[in-house]
């Protein structure tokens, strides 16, 4: 096979560099040391078309590889072979920028012993060995297969991490404590177990999407209390841990009573992330999702008591809604919107979360600041 791994692996941390995705050095040597190319399959698939096959096109595959590109692995829990091209994502190689950003918040040193969720391929457990040491690295991964292939790929390149096969949001308690805590896979809420598994003063760095619409990056540090309290620091784009997937619409979204609105259901479907993040909080268990039918938009909520459509039709002056259930979620989202808007529109920097046992409170600027019901 024609290639010049070395060059593409060069290209790739210094776009990630250029980009400032990447900043620290102790980062950029393992991207350097774990060559991604051990993790893809022979067929790889960014998830937008992009398809190489590695026997037929060498230098083409080892492009799309070291390009910042997901390489999704699987499709719908493996019902789907990834061959087919459409279904559900559900494991994948993650894009190397956002598994950089994630690396770099979890400030790794070595010998600190981390837990990694969500194995998908193995290349963040590979990375996360080769920063504090193989020995100090747990990786779970909920789907036997995928683990099964992720400790192929990892004896390709000499690590030999832990793998354990299991529901990650139990965290790993013989592990336990951990000074680090690295997920690879959304969570709608984070699972007391990490908090409770991780010493004072570790750290906690997880894809974070509760139902509204926007994904976000959390960085927490498990407090001498016995909580954790951080920042959302960014945007995170993720497959979600199979028990927080969001539920399906509700097949009963029929009927239900009409009203109309001024308020035009794109200013809360496209709301910014700090808006979601309010709106999230006012509204917990209830999920956002905006959809296109032609010109008409509609925005869906729903909770397992309630749900509501919110339609925008071009030309129109006023807005079909319909609800069902003991709450009006249009009303109660428009409202949480409308506070965020009164709070001077904060970003997605702003707001922060403190985590305990059962429950958890997301605060504007300072943790005694919380919001929400
Ligand atoms: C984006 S992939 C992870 C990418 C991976 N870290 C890598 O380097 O290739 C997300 C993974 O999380 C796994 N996952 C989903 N739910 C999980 C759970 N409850 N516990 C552990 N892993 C889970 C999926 O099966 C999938 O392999």
């Amino acid at each position: 096979m024609v290639e010049d791994v070395a060059g593409r692996l060069e290209g790739l941390v210094e776009r990630l560099s250029a980009s400032g995705w990447l900043t620290r050095e102790r980062v950029a040597a393992a991207l350097r040391d774990v060559p991604r190319h051990a993790f893809v399959p022979a067929v790889a698939w960014s998830g937008e078309g992009d398809r190489v096959d590695r026997a037929t096109a060498p230098e083409g595959w080892l492009d799309l590889v070291y390009r910042d590109d997901a390489i999704i692995t699987q499709l719908d829990d493996g019902r789907t072979d990834v061959a087919a091209g459409s279904g559900r994502f559900t494991s994948s190689c993650s894009a190397p920028s956002t598994v950089v950003s994630l690396l770099e918040l979890l400030d790794a040193e070595v010998g600190h012993r981390v837990l990694d969720v969500g194995t998908g391929t193995g290349w963040t457990a590979a990375l996360l060995s080769r920063m504090v040491g193989v020995e100090n690295v747990t990786s779970v991964e909920v789907d036997p297969f995928v683990s099964a292939q992720a400790a192929e790929n990892l004896k390709g390149v000499g690590a030999f991490p832990r793998l354990v096969v299991g529901n990650g949001a139990d965290g790993w308690e013989e592990g336990a404590l951990f000074d680090r805590v690295h997920a690879t896979c959304g969570v709608s809420r984070v699972p007391y177990a990490w908090v409770r598994q991780t010493r004072p003063g570790g750290v906690i760095v997880t894809p974070y999407a509760p139902g509204f619409a926007s994904s976000h990056e959390l960085r927490l540090v498990v407090m001498p209390d016995g909580t954790a309290v951080g920042r959302f620091t960014g945007y995170a784009s993720y497959m979600m841990m199979r028990s927080h997937r969001q539920p399906p619409w509700p097949a009963s979204g029929e009927g239900g009573t009409t009203c109309t609105t001024p308020i035009d259901p794109r200013t809360i479907g496209y709301a910014p992330a700090g808006a979601d993040l309010a709106m999230g909080a006012f509204l917990p268990g209830v999920n956002a999702q905006g959809r296109h039918e032609g010109d008409t938009y509609v925005l869906r909520l729903w909770s397992e008591q309630a749900w509501a459509t919110a339609t925008y039709r071009p030309g129109q002056r006023v807005h079909e809604v319909r609800t069902s259930g003991s709450l009006n979620l249009w009303e109660e989202a428009a409202r949480a919107y409308f506070w965020w808007v009164g709070q001077g529109s904060p970003g997605r920097d702003r707001f922060g979360i403190t985590v305990a046992s059962g429950a958890e409170a997301v605060w504007l600027d300072a943790p005694n600041n919380l919001i929400g019901s």
